[in-house]
């Protein structure tokens, strides 16, 4: 049974993840990182632990350990990749979304994480409220990979900033900043479009909108919701 109008929802929020170098903001050179930095490895994994993580067919291949595990991995590309449980594909940004949006709900996720590379961090910028970013202090130095995007305080505010010291497991001194932006972009959709997804039931999706969602968000759902 299909509920009698479109009912729509507040869906989880994106966040992104992303270390560059100052001052020329490289991300990656021959489709790999330029640094060693254990400490904002184990940043990326504690953040991203059990949660759905978007990222670009280029990204993945650079992966020394793919998927990254204990993640849900949902990987972009024009052309189709064998999935497991652990990792689906994309074939657009909409098809990345809702599956991120699935995976969050049936997990009670509030959020998901967007991990690059380039191509991806562009497509997603504008509707990401937060971003962990890493800035690696290498100097000047080559890349083809950038990210150029320019934090406007008027836009974003910090809620955290920590430095990190040169050492024996950090290449090289890093600062790690959480921005949020101020006026944050939710992303509603009709409960419908999860018949196109992997199985969030109505149970499921009311327990998620009870613990994240916004009140005016919040629609009734028709009874009959089938278990989708
Ligand atoms: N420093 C960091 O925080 C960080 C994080 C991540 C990555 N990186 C670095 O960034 C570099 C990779 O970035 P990149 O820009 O070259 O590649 P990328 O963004 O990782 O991947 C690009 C690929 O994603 C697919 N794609 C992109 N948009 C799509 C869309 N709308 N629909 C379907 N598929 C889409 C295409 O795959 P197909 O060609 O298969 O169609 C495209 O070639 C590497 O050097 C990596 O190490 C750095």
């Amino acid at each position: 049974m299909v509920p009698s109008r479109r009912h729509k929802a507040k869906m989880p929020s994106a966040t992104s993840v992303v270390a560059r170098s100052y001052p020329d903001n490289i991300i990656g050179i021959d489709n790999r990182l330029p640094w060693r930095l254990r400490s904002d490895l184990r940043h990326f994994k504690e953040t991203t632990d059990k949660h759905a993580i978007i990222m670009g067919r280029r990204t993945f291949d650079s992966l020394p350990k793919k998927p990254l595990p204990n993640r849900y991995n949902i990987v972009l590309s024009r052309d189709p990749i064998v999935e497991t449980d652990q990792l689906r594909w994309a074939k657009d940004i909409s098809t990345a979304l809702l599956l991120a949006d699935t995976f969050s709900i049936c997990n009670m996720q509030k959020q998901f994480f967007v991990i690059g590379g380039e191509t991806i961090y562009a497509q997603f910028i504008n509707f990401i409220n937060q971003v962990w970013l890493t800035e690696v202090f290498t100097g000047s130095m080559n890349g083809d990979a950038k990210f150029e995007y320019v934090f406007n305080k008027s836009e974003w505010w910090i809620r955290s900033e920590n430095e990190f010291a040169q050492s024996e497991f950090d290449e090289f001194p890093f600062r790690l900043t959480h921005y949020i932006r101020r006026k944050e972009e939710h992303r509603t959709r009709a409960i419908e479009d999860f018949r196109y997804g992997d199985g969030v039931s109505v149970a499921l999706l009311d327990q998620w909108l009870e613990k994240f969602g916004v009140p005016d968000a919040i629609h009734t759902f028709g009874e009959q919701l089938p278990l989708l």
